[in-house]
């Protein structure tokens, strides 16, 4: 009867004359935290379930507890299973075809109480066919999410359906999902569409278009290039014509751009040879979790922008598909990554169960979906997956499991020197390497493949055999010298790189001794502060500071560019704590989004933006020794002046060519900073830059007196949402650095606070709550529709600001 109703549906399918229509379907389900079995049926009754909007993440709204399954590794916020449903009414007789972006994890999806389909891997996109599951009238999808396998993840994941879903509404002769494939030749011009079609029949029609609208034909004369400084793009559009009437029509992105990578210069773009000033990224969006949104995905974007970033990895899975039209248009160069395991899992529960069955579904929904975005430039199959090693432990033959935290411990493993490679296994583990090759290669063969290697000998099995095209070491940096002995003709990049650790406003000093944490990998690592350095003086055993590894990729012309791990921090692995820090250290911006110090060395670098950035604060104990860093770019020198009194004009140590301490890691002053040792007394700090002995910039701190009130400045504001930093300041506005005082935020109008966050990696306060301690003095809110927001603190007032 179904299937005849199908038939049926299909014949009196009644499009508009472009065929599809495709609708945003995230509006009015019912959400509900707990699972039966009933949940999936038409009839059930979800009345008194809540009903909210979707992208949704339930883990986010959750307490911090040391006692979640996910561990302080991810995040220390809940799992567990929960249930979406939604009611609609068809009036139209069409295909039907219902889109996830993502849903974190494990999601079986009913329609009218009949399953229509299930996916384990919580980043992969999927769409189904539901048509022949549905009637005219009224209509019930329910989605079962299963997070309850804990932990799966090295780092927080979210739970729910975290991203997108749409429906499409198409003839029954339509564009397969993902069906169309566009390439578009840089030197030729040539643009070529194939699209893989449902039906018989048809003939398709491809046109053209430039930037201005204007169509341009299948052969552009002369195409304008994308590149990051300017994302050029072009439309296409795909008509599938069927009888003389147009039955589907789809637009697809595109651009021209010419890149390779040599293996003795690096990393060339349209012709110019240029380095990857990357970062790694994960999906979360701080305090507003794993849902997806535009506005809070755009501010990060801005940001990194700003920092000089020219290219983003995914790490280490598929990323929403608005992450990549994003990059499409702003210009980011995109390394697109799949996984973090292949079979042998690195935490108990996490996708190596399903890899066997699903990696090739996975791997090749990815490409599909992504192969069309100009900003992919290269595919990652991996990263640090344990089949680099033979001899690396294998749980999932029975060894010991390993916790998300020993996970992280376990794949920073120092290099052994005498790699076992194991002869029989190691050709197993390369040819899995190549099977997983060979899989993006049939769907796209106009980018490179790389894979995250924390192996940097030649002995990796990944490096073997054709499965990579580009070396990709992750850390290592001194193994970069032997790159070209090791790996003749090959072209390198470092896919992962820096793991330098930081609390944005907290200075460990003397600033000029590096401080490991943990010393050696195996090592736990403890101190009372719960924080690390913000100047770059702190990083994990297997990583390096911000400038050592910079100025290796800098200075060696083979090294196509790195991806520093990370641009933002990210919820979970909280490295080198445990519980109750709960969020990253490693990003170059805080969680909430609050840039750290060493954002502007990146941008004294990476810009052609003047920059000038005195730190630390001006508020210490009278007669403390502080050490007061600058970055600086595009002047001489600068010069320190403590209430009036000089401190010495300093510039940039010259580079030692000879040798990596030349770089001068762990210094005061190097080729990337400039520093002071001064005795601490109240009043003010003064750093004149000075070009041509002509001052051209100068910046003022001040110590700053008792908390006075709170100032409020939009740090952000996107279509719907505005991110709004509270910074407590005194009577005169300087922003009172110790300051912890709890803020309390309120919205009115259409307005309303969804989330706070301050940045603190140990803050145990909800994401989700209208308050929030301010942590160095600052905090952020985020505040959903338009309306006034206004703050208060005991002592402090009231503040308010119109958005
Ligand atoms: C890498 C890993 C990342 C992250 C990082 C922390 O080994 O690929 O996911 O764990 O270490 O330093």
């Amino acid at each position: 009867m179904k299937r005849f109703l199908a038939v049926v549906l299909g014949a009196l399918c009644l499009m508009p004359a472009q065929g599809r229509k495709r609708e945003n379907f995230d509006g009015g389900w019912r959400f509900m935290l707990a699972d039966s079995a009933q949940m999936r049926r038409a009839d059930y009754s979800d009345a008194h379930w809540r009903v909210l909007d979707l992208p949704h993440d339930w883990a986010i709204e959750g307490d911090f507890m040391a006692s979640n399954p996910s561990g302080a590794g991810g995040g220390a916020l809940p799992g567990g299973v929960g249930w979406y449903r939604k009611h609609f009414r068809i009036h139209e007789v069409c295909v039907y075809l219902l889109e996830f972006d993502g849903v974190y994890m494990n999601s079986t999806v009913y329609v009218n109480g009949e399953q229509v389909g299930h996916r384990p891997y919580g980043y992969s996109s999927f769409v189904y066919d539901i048509t022949r599951y549905l009637r005219t009238g009224d209509n019930v999808i329910a989605v079962r999410v299963d997070n309850s396998d804990q932990p799966n993840s090295r780092w927080y994941s979210g739970c729910g359906i975290y991203r997108h879903v749409w429906l499409t509404t198409c003839d029954e002769t339509h564009v397969k999902p993902w069906g169309v494939h566009v390439t578009a030749d840089a030197k030729s011009g040539k643009v070529t569409v194939t699209a893989d079609v449902q039906g018989k029949g048809y003939k398709l029609r491809h046109a053209v278009y430039d930037a201005t609208g204007r169509e341009v034909g299948l052969k552009v004369k002369v195409p304008h290039r994308w590149s990051p400084e300017h994302p050029y793009c072009y439309q296409v559009k795909t008509q599938v014509v069927k009888g003389g009437r147009v039955v589907d029509e789809v637009w697809t992105t595109t651009a021209f751009r010419d890149f390779r990578f040599d293996a003795k210069t690096g990393f060339w773009l349209n012709g110019k040879n240029m380095k990857l000033n990357g970062v790694c990224e994960h999906h979360d969006l701080g305090c507003l979790g794993a849902a997806v949104h535009e506005d809070a995905l755009h501010r990060k974007l801005v940001k990194l922008k700003a920092m000089g970033v020219n290219a983003i990895r995914c790490s280490h899975n598929p990323p929403a598909p608005e992450l990549l039209n994003m990059c499409d248009t702003m210009g980011f160069i995109v390394m697109d990554e799949s996984f973090d395991m292949w079979r042998r899992r690195k935490t108990q529960n996490d996708y190596a169960r399903f890899f066997d069955q699903w990696h090739e579904r996975d791997l090749t929904d990815l490409v599909l979906r992504d192969r069309n975005h100009p900003s992919i430039l290269m595919w990652s199959i991996g990263n640090e997956v344990l089949e680099q090693w033979s001899a690396s432990p294998d749980p999932s033959q029975g060894e010991e499991p390993t916790t998300a935290d020993e996970a992280n411990l376990i794949l920073n493993k120092p290099h052994d020197d005498t790699p076992s490679l194991g002869g029989g296994q190691g050709e197993t583990e390369t040819m899995l390497a190549e099977h997983l090759s060979d899989i993006v290669r049939r769907y796209d063969r106009t980018r490179p493949i790389t894979a995250g290697c924390n192996e940097p000998s030649p002995g990796n099995h990944l490096f073997k055999g054709k499965a990579v095209d580009i070396i990709g070491f992750n850390y290592h940096h001194e193994w970069i010298k032997d790159v070209p002995k090791n790996f003749p003709g090959r072209p390198f990049i470092m896919t992962e790189s820096v793991s330098a650790l930081q609390t944005n406003g907290f200075y460990m000093m003397p600033s000029d001794s590096i401080r490991k944490a943990p010393k050696e990998w195996w090592l736990p690592y403890t101190d009372p502060t719960f924080m690390c350095s913000a100047y770059d003086n702190m990083h994990a055993s297997w990583s390096s500071t911000h400038e050592q590894t910079w100025d290796v990729v800098k200075h060696t012309p083979y090294v196509g560019g790195q991806f520093i791990w990370t641009g933002f921090d990210y919820i979970g692995e909280p490295t080198p704590y445990g519980f109750p820090a709960r969020s990253s250290y490693f990003g170059i911006i805080d969680l909430a989004g609050q840039p750290k110090d060493v954002y502007y060395m990146y941008q004294s670098e990476w810009t052609q933006q003047p920059v000038l950035h005195l730190f630390p604060h001006w508020n210490w104990l009278e007669g403390q020794e502080i050490d007061l860093w600058c970055y600086y770019s595009q002047v001489d020198d600068v010069e320190l002046f403590v209430n009036g009194k000089s401190q010495g004009t300093r510039n940039k140590m010259v580079r030692n060519e000879t040798g990596e301490a030349g770089n001068g890691a762990g210094a005061l002053n190097t080729p990337y900073h400039v520093g002071w040792r001064v005795t601490f007394e109240p009043g003010e700090v003064k750093v004149v830059a000075r070009k041509g002995g002509q001052v051209v910039r100068q910046q003022v701190i001040r110590t700053a007196g008792a908390p006075d009130h709170v100032a409020l400045t939009v740090d952000y504001q996107g279509r719907d949402l505005t991110f709004v930093q509270a910074v407590v300041v005194d009577k005169d506005g300087n922003r009172c650095p110790w300051a912890e005082d709890q803020l309390f935020f309120t919205a009115d109008g259409g307005a309303q606070v969804i989330a706070t966050d301050n940045g603190s990696q140990t803050s145990m306060e909800r994401f989700t709550a209208p308050q929030r301690k301010a942590f160095f003095g600052r905090c952020i809110a985020v505040v959903k529709g338009r309306g006034t927001l206004t703050v208060r603190g005991y002592g402090l007032g009231s503040t308010a600001i119109r958005l």
